[in-house]
C-alpha cells in the first residue's frame, strides 16, 4: 500500500492500521522526512522489510520523466502495488480578493492534479494486482462549501469527480473509492493552516456526535474499502453527522 503524505496525522494512522493487517507499506512524504523515517523504523522493528519511505514533492507530476521515476521507485520497492491512497493535501483559506495564482497551483496540485496524474501513472500496476485506489476528499468538496476556502473546496470537488470518473473507466480491473472526512484532526495551530478559536468552536458545536473524528475512524474505513471487492465509485462520509447540520459556511 502506498499512502501519500503519510508521515503524520491521518496518513500515518492509515499506514499503521494497514501494517497491523499485514500490508507492506510505503510512506510517502515531503517535508516530514524525519517523521516518516521514524515511523518506518518502528514498523520494520515489528516486521522486517515491511515499511519503506519515499520522499518527494508531488510537484513532480508536472514533469513526465520525474513522474515515471517516482512510479518506478514505488513499484520496485516491494515489487507490486495493491492499494494507492491519495492523502497528501494542502489546506488554507483563500478569501475572494486575495486569491493568488500560487494558491490555485498549490491547492489544485495536491488536492486534484497529483491524484489524477499519479492514478494514471500507477493504474496499470494496480490493475495487474486487481487493486484499488482510495481518495481522501472532504465533506466541503461536495455540496457544502467551507467559508473562505473556495480554491480548496473546488479542488476537492474535482478530486471527488475523479473518483467517480475513474471508477467507471477502470472497472472491472480496479476499484476507485473516496472518503470524505468532516473535522478529524484540526490543522496544527502553528502551521499556515491553523484555524481561529472561533472557527474551532463553531466546528465543535456543529458535530452531532459531539466530538472530532479520530484518524483511526478514517483508517478503519480505508481498510474496509481496500477489501470491499464489490464497491466502486463510492464516497463514504465520516463526519459524526456534521454534514447534516451545515447549510454552507461553518455551520
Ligand atoms: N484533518 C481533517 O480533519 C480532514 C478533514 C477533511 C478532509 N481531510 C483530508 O484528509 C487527508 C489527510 O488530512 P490531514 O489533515 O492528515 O492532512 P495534512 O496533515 O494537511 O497533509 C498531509 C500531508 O500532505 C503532504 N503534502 C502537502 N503538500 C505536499 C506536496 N507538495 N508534496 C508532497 N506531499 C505534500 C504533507 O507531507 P509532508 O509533511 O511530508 O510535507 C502533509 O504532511 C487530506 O487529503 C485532507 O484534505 C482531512
Amino acid at each position: 500500500m502506498l499512502v501519500t503524505g503519510a508521515a503524520k496525522r491521518i496518513g500515518a494512522a492509515i499506514i499503521c492500521a494497514a501494517h497491523d493487517q499485514g500490508y507492506r507499506v510505503i510512506i510517502h512524504c515531503h517535508q516530514s522526512h524525519q517523521d516518516a523515517l521514524h515511523l518506518a523504523k518502528k514498523l520494520n522493528a515489528k516486521r522486517d522489510n515491511s515499511a519503506a519511505v519515499i520522499k518527494a514533492d508531488l510537484v513532480l507530476v508536472n514533469c513526465p520523466q520525474k513522474l515515471q521515476q517516482f512510479t518506478q521507485t514505488v513499484i520496485r520497492t516491494f515489487g507490486r502495488l495493491d492499494v494507492l491512497i491519495h492523502n497528501a493535501s494542502r489546506f488554507y483559506p483563500t478569501p475572494i480578493g486575495d486569491i493568488k495564482l500560487q494558491h490555485w497551483e498549490e491547492l489544485m496540485l495536491t488536492n486534484a492534479k497529483a491524484p489524477l496524474l499519479l492514478s494514471q501513472a500507477l493504474s496499470h500496476e494496480l490493475a495487474r494486482s486487481k487493486g484499488c485506489m482510495i481518495s481522501l476528499l472532504d465533506i466541503h468538496g461536495a455540496h457544502q462549501p467551507f467559508l473562505n476556502y473556495t480554491v480548496y473546496n473546488m479542488a476537492k470537488a474535482a478530486h471527488a469527480m475523479m473518483v467517480k470518473s475513474l471508477a467507471l473507466e477502470l472497472a472491472p480491473n480496479l476499484r476507485v473509492n473516496g472518503i470524505a472526512p468532516g473535522a478529524n484532526i484540526l490543522p496544527e495551530d502553528d502551521s499556515d493552516q491553523g484555524l481561529s478559536d472561533e472557527q474551532k468552536q463553531q466546528i465543535g458545536r456543529s458535530i452531532p456526535m459531539q466530538r472530532l473524528g479520530m484518524p483511526e475512524d478514517i483508517a478503519d474505513c480505508a481498510l474496509f474499502l481496500a477489501k470491499a471487492s464489490y464497491i466502486t465509485g463510492e464516497i463514504i462520509t465520516i463526519d459524526g453527522g456534521r454534514s447534516l447540520t451545515i447549510a454552507g459556511g461553518l455551520g
